[in-house]
């Protein structure tokens, strides 16, 4: 028993993490189904560290030091719960599993429940920044109990990323699923920034006449922004890209319909079921499955129904400046929106599993590392240090500042979306979001009228809150009742 923790799984993510432990100092055990995968780890890399290569299984736990850790990183679904069932059966009482994948952190809660009566510790551990993430330094998320934690940490903490400051880009999230459900939600943040650059991509092209290249340029001069981010980065290269057989714009030939393998879903109905509002993250996902309706797209194509507005109605020298300004303005407002919504699903998760999650903390250790790495981050940790009981992003003063500054543009954009029939959902229901947050009063009175009128759901009053009243809407002298 020789390896400091073992890694089950060698597909890129698995082989790219057991490769960063390696290279850190840590004894690796290594184990694939088909040992093939292992072979070609050890011919290639074995150079960079410490391997413990593992034919069978048996072996592979024979050879991790006590307590034994295995971490688990194949195929989300089937193949996960039967290497998690196969490892459970060979580890001891304070051995520790962990998920490594994007599991549904419910299956998560379920597996950890179950394993923690054997005395096992399960850990759910989000882990984010792709296949060169695992290798360079991912942004890690990791659940289960604090025990795990102290065994895991040190070694998670030495492969992941460092943000400027140094700080390592992993921490220890909270019990059972809290990890799984933060890594959940920074996807569900994650589809919502693509798609919010993916429409302001078309706003400049559709509305605002620029070419591919000179979108990759504005992209580009954003970084000199508060837009600065990783995925602005791969939006610049991306658009950036010529097709060498058609010598068209890359994106041009790139078929429009995006896939997904659940997270953002998952993000989405969570935040129904928790009665969180999501909606950038929702029409995020919204759009996604929209683009990839192919049969729907063509025959409202082919029923050509008047739209009453063009689309590609260039504009002309200053007023496109002012134009790609605005665009820019409207990103960064939705933005905030956007990721005041996440941060708002991982509290009211928190509060109801009673994980105590740091939000501050999960700013912190999205600053380098994952998808959604970006300059932002350092401000959403300062607005948390200075209040960490914030009730919304949105009110944290360099939010709200930011906020104002960008409404009047922003709703100049959202109106143009609508009038020139170039789609803008996230940027519009982000807007809404925020508005629908600042109003004095809301439209839910009139609902809650209605709910009473037809299935007596009652109702509370403006000058008596806590009470609980009905009406009697079809005997005005004696309108009102009170139930408690
Ligand atoms: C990450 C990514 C990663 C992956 C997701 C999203 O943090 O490294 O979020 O987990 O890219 O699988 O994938 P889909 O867009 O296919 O849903």
């Amino acid at each position: 028993s020789s390896a400091d923790l073992g890694v089950y799984g060698l597909g890129v993510m698995g082989a790219n993490l057991a490769r960063n432990l390696a290279r850190h100092g840590h004894a690796v055990a290594v184990y694939n189904r088909t040992t093939a995968r292992t072979e070609r780890l050890m011919d290639n890399h074995a150079a960079e560290g410490e391997f413990v290569p593992a034919a069978d299984l048996a072996d592979f736990v024979a050879s991790l030091r006590s307590p034994r850790v295995a971490i688990i990183m194949v195929q989300a679904g089937a193949g996960t719960e039967e290497a998690i069932g196969q490892l459970a059966e060979l580890m001891e009482p304070g051995d520790i599993i962990v998920d490594a994948g994007n599991t549904l952190y419910t299956d998560t809660r379920r597996r950890e429940e179950a394993l923690r009566d054997r005395g096992i510790h399960f850990v759910g551990m989000g882990v984010s920044g792709g296949e060169e993430g695992a290798l360079l330094g991912p942004s890690i998320m990791p659940g289960g109990t604090e025990e795990s934690y102290q065994r895991l940490g040190p070694m998670l903490e030495s492969i992941s990323a460092r943000a400027d400051d140094g700080a390592p880009c992993c921490t220890h999230v909270g019990p059972d699923g809290a990890g799984h459900f933060v890594k959940m939600v920074h996807n569900g943040i994650e589809y919502a920034d693509m798609q919010l650059i993916a429409e302001a991509y078309d706003l400049l092209r559709h509305v605002g006449g620029l070419s591919v290249a000179e979108i990759a340029e504005v992209f580009r001069s954003w970084k000199d922004s508060e837009l600065d981010s990783y995925l602005i980065d791969v939006t610049t290269e991306v658009l950036s890209r010529t097709d060498p057989a058609t010598g068209q714009p890359f994106v041009d030939v790139i078929v429009d319909a995006a896939g997904q393998k659940g997270t953002g879903v998952w993000t989405t109905q969570t935040a129904l079921e928790l009665g969180v509002a999501v909606p950038a993250i929702a029409e995020a996902t919204f759009a996604r499955a929209a683009s990839s309706s192919a049969d729907a797209r063509a025959a409202v194509r082919g029923a050509s129904i008047e739209l009453g507005a063009s689309q590609d109605a260039p504009l002309a020298g200053v007023e496109r400046e002012a134009f790609i300004e605005a665009v820019r303005q409207a990103l960064y407002g939705s933005k905030i929106a956007a990721y005041a919504q996440g941060f708002d699903e991982i509290a009211t998760a928190s509060a109801q599993y009673g994980w105590n999650i740091d939000l501050g903390a999960m700013a912190t250790i999205w600053r380098a590392g994952c998808i959604i790495r970006a300059r932002f981050l350092e401000d959403i940790t300062r607005a948390y240090a200075q209040e960490p009981e914030l009730a919304s992003l949105l009110t944290a003063p360099v939010f709200s500042a930011a906020l104002a500054g960008a409404l009047p543009a922003w709703r100049q954009v959202v109106a143009t979306s609508a009038l020139t029939g170039v789609p803008a959902p996230a940027f519009a229901a982000s807007l809404a979001y925020v508005d629908q947050l600042r109003a004095e009063r809301l439209p839910a009175a009139l609902i809650q009228g209605q709910r009473d009128f037809f299935g007596s759901h009652t109702y509370h009053r403006v000058d008596d809150p806590t009470g609980v009243y009905h009406t009697l809407w079809s005997t005005p002298e004696r309108a009102e009742e009170k139930w408690n």
